[in-house]
């Protein structure tokens, strides 16, 4: 967990739009394209137990294992943007942005989870954000799911139950009926990526659930339909009305095969079809349901290790029609890349990793550092253009991680090359319409 990105950011990107303003005609963004940044609720509000806002599972987490996070601190405070956030609307308008990406935290809203009991403290607080930010001429972009999910919905199995997804569909309802006279731009939910994958390892981002190769298909599967449901409810409710936007926001690595053996290019292309595809094609591709290399590949293992069936819970034929479509842009967000190459595991415990059958590796020798590269971006947004017939996409995460050094060479180096590719993408005809700068 990081401080503000805001504060991070703030001369990097004043570098940047003084860079675009001065730059030759030709080498412009086009004026469609619109700049923010971006925060989520547990990172940046504090609060943590204000004015009747529930637990969530990132509360409770670092209270009972301080040892998991690096400095042992917790999101009781944060960057206190709970009582701070006029000091950061300042700070916002100072920057210039176009708009503000921030998440709602269901528990300031629903402090139990479900849809029973709505906290006017925590309705306040968001109304007074959205409104000031509106006054100040900064659109907000609201994600409904950060990751902090109520503490007792986590209970009754969190994402590996799908009524969670049940329960995610009225709180998204409740959030367009309170907010969705000013909120235009909708993210249903963040990284769904990262919230299954995680049962992989023990330090994940809700590491109570260790289930590999089982909990995190289960958890993609309730993620998604989730989505679908929220879609559903803005699309025949409100939309008319409210004449919004909604969409989701996937996060992806640029897998580069590490040879151009064939063995490597087709491993390199699973690996992107079983991360990003597994929650890209349902949504945006033509045919619709997770990619036929993922169902293959997980059902073969899953045979070979004596289940009955696949790990990987089919999708209903009504499940794959509401899915499909079920987003006005695709939300990217996008760090890393990495060199893959084919590894056959042995049959044994299941793992994701495992039925993706790859090893990921990094490259000391990139620049600006060994798995931030410029051209990975560049041939991430051309994939995703290629495969899914060109969507809109919102850049809702793009930044640079590095260790909190205050001389930002390397992160000004990074803004300059990011966004060169990116401007070289939109002249290639990527659809791309905004982006925001932060880091996670
Ligand atoms: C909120 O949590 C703090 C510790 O972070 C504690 O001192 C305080 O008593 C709690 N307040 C309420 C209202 O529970
Ligand atoms: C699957 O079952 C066969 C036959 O009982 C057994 O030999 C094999 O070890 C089992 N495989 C696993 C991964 O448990």
């Amino acid at each position: 967990m990081q401080g503000t990105m805001i504060n991070f950011n703030a001369f990097c990107i004043v570098f940047f739009l003084w860079y675009n303003v001065h730059a030759k005609a030709q080498d412009k963004f086009p004026k469609y394209l619109k700049f923010g940044v971006a925060t989520s609720s547990f990172q940046i509000e504090g609060g943590w137990n204000a004015s009747g806002k529930g637990e969530s599972v990132w509360d409770r987490f670092p209270h009972e294992h301080p040892e998991f996070i690096m400095d042992y601190s917790n999101g009781d405070v944060a960057c206190d943007s709970y009582h701070l956030w006029q000091t950061d609307v300042k700070l916002l308008k100072y920057l210039g942005v176009d708009h503000y990406r921030f998440s709602l935290s269901w528990t300031r809203i629903l402090p139990t989870g479900f849809s029973n009991r709505i906290n006017s403290d925590g309705v306040k607080y968001y109304d007074n954000l959205i409104n000031s930010l509106t006054e100040n001429g900064i659109e907000p972009m609201v994600t409904l799911y950060h990751w902090d999910l109520p503490k007792k919905i986590q209970y009754l199995g969190g994402w590996a139950n799908i009524q969670t997804a049940e329960y995610f569909g009225e709180f998204a309802r409740i959030a367009f009926q309170l907010f969705g006279d000013r909120v235009k731009i909708w993210i249903t939910i963040n990284e769904p990526l990262s919230v299954c994958e995680p049962s992989n390892n023990e330090n994940g981002l809700d590491p109570e659930i260790s289930l590999p190769g089982i909990g995190d298909y289960l958890c993609g599967k309730t993620v998604l339909i989730a989505h679908s449901k929220a879609y559903h409810i803005y699309d025949k409710e409100f939309r008319n009305e409210q004449k919004g936007k909604i969409g989701i926001s996937l996060s992806s690595v640029w897998s580069e095969p590490k040879t151009n053996k064939p063995k490597d290019v087709q491993t390199s292309e699973r690996f992107m079809q079983m991360t990003l595809g597994w929650f890209a094609h349902p949504i945006f591709s033509r045919e619709g349901d997770y990619p036929e290399i993922m169902k293959k590949t997980v059902q073969d293992r899953s045979i070979l290790e004596n289940f009955t069936q696949s790990r990987l819970p089919a999708l209903m034929q009504t499940e794959i029609n509401n899915l499909k479509g079920s987003a006005d842009f695709f939300g990217l967000n996008h760090y890393d890349t990495v060199l893959s190459a084919k590894h056959k595991y042995a049959i044994g415990d299941p793992c994701f990793y495992k039925d993706i059958g790859a090893i990921a590796g990094k490259d000391s020798n990139w620049k600006p550092n060994e798995n931030t590269v410029p051209w990975g971006f560049y041939k991430l947004l051309h994939w995703v253009a290629k495969e899914y017939n060109n969507p809109i996409v919102y850049i809702t995460e793009n930044g640079y991680h590095d260790h909190g050094q205050m001389k930002d060479i390397d992160r000004m180096v990074f803004y300059k090359e990011f966004l060169t590719v990116l401007l070289h993408a939109i002249k290639d005809g990527c659809n791309i319409q905004n982006i925001q700068l932060g880091v996670y």
